[in-house]
């Protein structure tokens, strides 16, 4: 019998048990071709087939309008901190562009540290000087007349720190969505741009996710590398290159899953029962903390701190002697992080927590 770990990793991540078993069932043989997905060139008929499936099935549950690309791409989200000033300013002749960013974390000082290659950025808002426990409030952000984009990073995966409403923006919204895509429903016309890294809630790491409103397509750096131009690999519907064909596959089986069980509103529901359930308990505990303001907790990373930092270590061990897996925070901020994304299931929380409460039976 396979034996099956509560897994609570940040990425690469759970993925949902039918889709790993429907890979498995199709791995050798998909569909009657004889071949693995992994196998087949992407010109074939058969991966056509698949790629334009997991578009259409994607759309469907972000509600992507018509004038959104939906690009299938590589490079990680760290690719696209650069991607998107060298796509969405010019072809980069004349003074540098303004940018406006909103600094909530460690992968928004990553963009913004890419981003300052080539373009002046504007840190409109930043939550440094309280560590990273909010969203800074937006009637104080400083946004610059003239900006071409505002960037935000909608979850921050290390500090757990969650936009749960977007600002109204007269430039276009351009937001990484690595750690919370597919989590609820959005409204995409709020955004220009979202980019993603698959390896949380869409499948294996290797697949980049760009959704780019149309208009914002144009002039590019002229150092941008072809692979990572938006506008080129929409007009090669993401196949200028060979793309990343099998996570492309599996993203599908995702989305389908995701579709079968009540689309993101489904997801968002049971992401929030999880999620309650496990604030809930460390609130009511003397023993755990969450260091996040209440009102910008995420719903798919939760840090939290033991009361005795020494005691770190043997809850680790004592987790994962009863399968609860990868629950260590990360190395750049210490105390233990629960990631709870779409395919971590409330049994899998509800098991966390008992042991939490055992574990503040012995030691707190
Ligand atoms: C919010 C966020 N942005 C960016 C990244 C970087 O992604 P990658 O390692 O795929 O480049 C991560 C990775 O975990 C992330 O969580």
């Amino acid at each position: 019998m396979t034996q099956r770990v509560h897994n609570f990793s940040a990425g690469p991540a759970a993925l949902p048990e039918a889709v790993l078993e429907q890979a498995q069932r199709e791995m050798l043989d998909y569909a009657g071709t004889g071949m693995s997905v992994m196998e087949m060139s992407h010109r074939s008929g058969a991966f056509i087939d698949i790629a334009s499936r997991a578009e259409q099935s994607f759309r469907q549950l972000l509600s992507i309008p018509e004038n959104y690309h939906v690009l299938f791409l590589q490079g990680g989200a760290t690719a696209h901190f650069a991607a998107i000033p060298m796509n969405l300013l010019g072809d980069g002749s004349g003074p540098a562009k303004r940018v406006d960013y909103i600094n909530t974390g460690a992968w928004s000082v990553k963009a913004i540290k890419e981003a300052g290659k080539y373009a002046d950025v504007n840190v409109a808002a930043s939550s440094e000087d309280t560590n990273f426990d909010r969203i800074p409030e937006v009637s104080k952000w400083q946004l610059s007349d003239n900006a071409a984009y505002l960037h935000l990073c909608s979850n921050e995966t290390i500090g757990g720190v969650q936009f749960h409403e977007f600002p109204d923006s007269e430039v276009p919204v351009v937001a990484d969505m690595s750690s919370d895509i597919l989590s609820r429903p959005l409204n995409i016309n709020d955004f220009g741009v979202i980019y993603a890294g698959a390896q949380k809630n869409i499948g294996p790491a290797g697949l980049t996710m760009v959704v780019v409103r149309d208009d914002l397509l144009g002039d590019v750096h002229p150092l941008l590398p072809s692979v990572l131009n938006y506008k080129s690999q929409a007009a090669a519907d993401s196949m200028s290159n060979t793309p990343p064909t099998y996570g492309w596959y599996l993203a599908g089986l995702v989305f389908d899953w995701l579709l079968a069980n009540g689309g993101v509103a489904g997801a968002q529901e049971r992401n929030a029962r999880k999620a309650s359930k496990l604030y809930g308990a460390i609130e009511a505990s003397n023993y755990y903390r969450a260091p996040v303001q209440a009102s910008a907790r995420s719903l798919m990373n939760v840090p939290f701190t033991l009361a005795n930092a020494d005691q770190d270590k043997a809850f680790v061990a004592g987790a994962e002697a009863r399968g609860l897996m990868n629950l260590k925070g990360h190395r750049s901020v210490g105390g233990m992080r629960a990631s709870l994304y779409n395919a971590v299931t409330e049994a899998s929380v509800d098991a966390l927590i008992d042991y939490m409460q055992d574990f503040e039976r012995e030691h707190g």
